[in-house]
């Protein structure tokens, strides 16, 4: 193994059981754990690595959960920030199944609507629903109150 090979081994080992998101944009890892809910407070081994070499993205984050296998389904939300995202499913330290994120056409539950006067923001607060109108760069429409929010709206209401 080149030396090369051996320090990207070595930088973050290799998990046994859990997932592995990678190819995330890089220096995104942290709004990525945001959207999938990990705030610190699990049980669960996570490993964030940032600002790795990468060959197809310049450079790239990676971040691995130990003891979970994430859901396809909430992994998709990645893809708003991390469109090359590729999710790695790791059972007895093999890949047990890999996927590349794809922006579904709906969005639930994030983010915040921009609009301050949304029923989304309101006092009884029901959950935010979004249409994906463009994917590149990705705008977002509310379903409630047809605001559309832009990339930077979205990461500044994470
Ligand atoms: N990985 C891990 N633990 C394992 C197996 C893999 O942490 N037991 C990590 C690897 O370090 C890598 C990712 O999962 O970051 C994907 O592994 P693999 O498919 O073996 O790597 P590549 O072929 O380089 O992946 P891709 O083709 O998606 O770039
Ligand atoms: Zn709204």
């Amino acid at each position: 193994m080149s030396i090369e090979n051996l320090e990207r081994e070595l930088r973050v080992r290799k998990i046994r059981d859990g997932t592995v998101i990678d190819h995330i944009s890089d220096g995104m890892a942290l709004k990525v754990l945001k959207i999938l809910g990990i705030c610190g407070e699990e049980e669960n081994v996570v490993s964030i690595v940032m600002h790795v070499p990468s060959e197809k993205l310049g450079k790239k984050d990676i971040v691995k959960v130990e003891g979970r296998e994430l859901d396809p389904k909430e992994a998709d939300k990645i893809a708003l920030i991390a469109p090359n995202a590729t999710i790695n499913i790791v059972r007895q330290y093999r890949i047990a199944r890999k996927e590349r994120v794809k922006l579904p056409d709906t969005i639930k539950g994030f983010p915040k609507c921009v609009n301050p006067n949304c029923i989304t923001n309101s006092s009884e607060p029901v959950e935010p629903s979004f249409t994906v109108e463009e994917r590149e760069p990705v705008i977002l429409r509310c379903n409630y109150c047809s605001k559309t929010m832009t990339i930077e709206d979205i990461l500044r209401n994470l």
